[in-house]
């Protein structure tokens, strides 16, 4: 008899999941808790929300889920692997002790500071004052200073302040108008990194390791990286700063290292380690970690991955990693994200979304954001949806991408016009 998964999230990211799962030979039903209008195509949605692991828990129980995937982070900050494994559930992702690599980034930067794994240096502040005094070295030399809030932030904690003022709003923010709650009793302070930004997704048992493709998000919401952070409005596979040079180096000096040590602290890491890295001159250090695959990364790694996706993430939850080898499959992946307007600002929902069923078969259409409404879709996110496109060069996949994005419409919708582009400007 078939498998049968349960996919828990509603972004585009666990659509993608849900798509590549759905193409598994081995896989009889696909369940999503509490998935989207595009999920709900490719598997069978289950009204119960990301965070309410003991409804979860009694879904997957009673219904026999052979293996849970989750996609977001908040569910394994709360322990929703270590409640699944005390009951025999099959489930992929970190523990909550291990998913710490995400949740905090005090753990973090001091495990990478303990093991010397490259990153910006820092230090860590629970007194107002010596956090200003902090900023006030890093400014009065000119420098700009990155303020971090300990704890998860929903991608609003951190600011890259380019002077004093823009630092000191940061600080006040987290630390007096507490505007991130506990995640900001403590922060990190710390260096100014320059360079290109590649997220690798690695998949772990615990102790062996298996990189899958490179990719390279886009954060800022308006082209060239201007405008403020959002959580992330377009990606693409394979770029070109990062070269296979550079992935041997990540492998053994950060990913290696990072595993070893959670291990050797005992808590081994299984799940996705996404590494959020900088190529800076000196060579790749960490920007952070998260313990998940990453939105709208995800959308274009699926596509790449050659073969059936199930037996990677079985053998990751049953440790049994050595020696395993993904294949990637030939040209390059591109994903663009139609967003609504404001966002990453206050937006509204609702907006109908035409066009969807005029797209060439080839554009993949990962739902974001959207909802059911008289049975049209309508908009019902910040980021609405992810469209994905492959290519055999990146020229032509930017080209198609963009072709089919004319013929979706809904009010308000803006997207970057530059995705991929940094990928050309180096010549490949
Ligand atoms: P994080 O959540 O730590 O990855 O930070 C979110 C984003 O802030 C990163 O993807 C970078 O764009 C930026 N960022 C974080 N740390 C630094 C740093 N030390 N230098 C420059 N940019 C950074
Ligand atoms: N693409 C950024 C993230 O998933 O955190």
């Amino acid at each position: 008899m078939g498998k049968k998964v349960l996919v828990i999230g509603s972004g585009g990211r666990e659509h993608a999941l849900v798509w590549k799962l759905a193409q598994s030979p081995q896989i009889e039903k696909i369940y999503a808790a509490p998935g989207n209008p595009g999920i709900a195509e490719l598997a069978q949605c289950i009204d119960i929300a990301v965070d309410d692991i003991d409804k979860l828990l009694v879904f997957a129980q009673g219904e026999g889920i052979d293996l849970t995937i989750v996609g977001p982070e908040a569910p394994l900050m709360a322990g929703i692997v270590d409640r699944f494994q005390e009951t025999g559930l099959k489930i992929f992702g970190p523990t909550a002790a291990a998913a710490r690599l995400e949740g905090s980034k005090v753990f973090t930067k001091e495990l990478m500071k303990k093991y010397g794994v490259p990153t910006a240096s820092f230090d860590v502040f629970q007194d107002i004052d010596q956090a200003r005094s902090c900023i006030r070295n890093y400014t009065d030399q000119g420098k700009a200073v990155v303020i971090k809030a300990d704890g998860l932030a929903a991608g609003k904690g951190v600011v890259v302040a380019k002077d004093a003022e823009e630092a000191y709003q940061a600080l006040d923010s987290i630390m007096v108008q507490q505007s991130l709650g506990a995640a900001g009793t403590r922060v990190v302070i710390e260096e100014c990194l320059y360079g290109e930004e590649v997220s690798l997704f690695v998949i772990s048992d615990g102790y062996d390791f298996v990189s899958l493709i490179s990719a390279q998000d886009h954060k800022q919401v308006f082209d060239n990286d201007q405008g403020p952070n959002t959580g992330g409005m377009g990606a693409y596979v394979n770029p070109p700063v990062y070269t296979p040079q550079l992935h041997q180096k990540v492998e053994e000096s950060i990913v290696r290292p990072v595993l070893k040590a959670m291990a050797a602290e005992g808590y081994p890491f299984q799940g996705v380690l996404y590494a959020g890295l900088m190529i800076t001159a000196e060579g790749p250090k960490v920007l952070e970690f998260n313990a998940r695959f990453g939105d709208p990364e995800t959308q274009v790694v699926m596509p790449m991955i050659e073969g059936d996706i199930l037996p990677l993430l079985e053998a990751a939850v049953d440790k049994d990693l050595a020696g395993y080898q993904v294949n990637i499959v030939p040209g390059t992946c591109i994903c663009v994200v139609l967003a609504s307007a404001g966002y990453p600002g206050n937006y509204e929902k609702g907006k109908l979304i035409s066009g969807l069923d005029d797209l060439n078969r080839e554009a993949i259409v990962f739902h974001s954001g959207t909802a059911k409404k008289d049975g049209k879709p309508v908009t019902n996110g910040g980021r609405v949806l992810a469209l994905t496109v492959r290519g055999d060069t990146m020229e032509e996949a930017i080209d198609k991408v963009y072709r089919e994005i004319k013929k979706i419409y809904f009010e308000g919708m803006h997207y970057r016009t530059d995705i991929g582009s940094k990928s050309l400007r180096q010549g490949v």
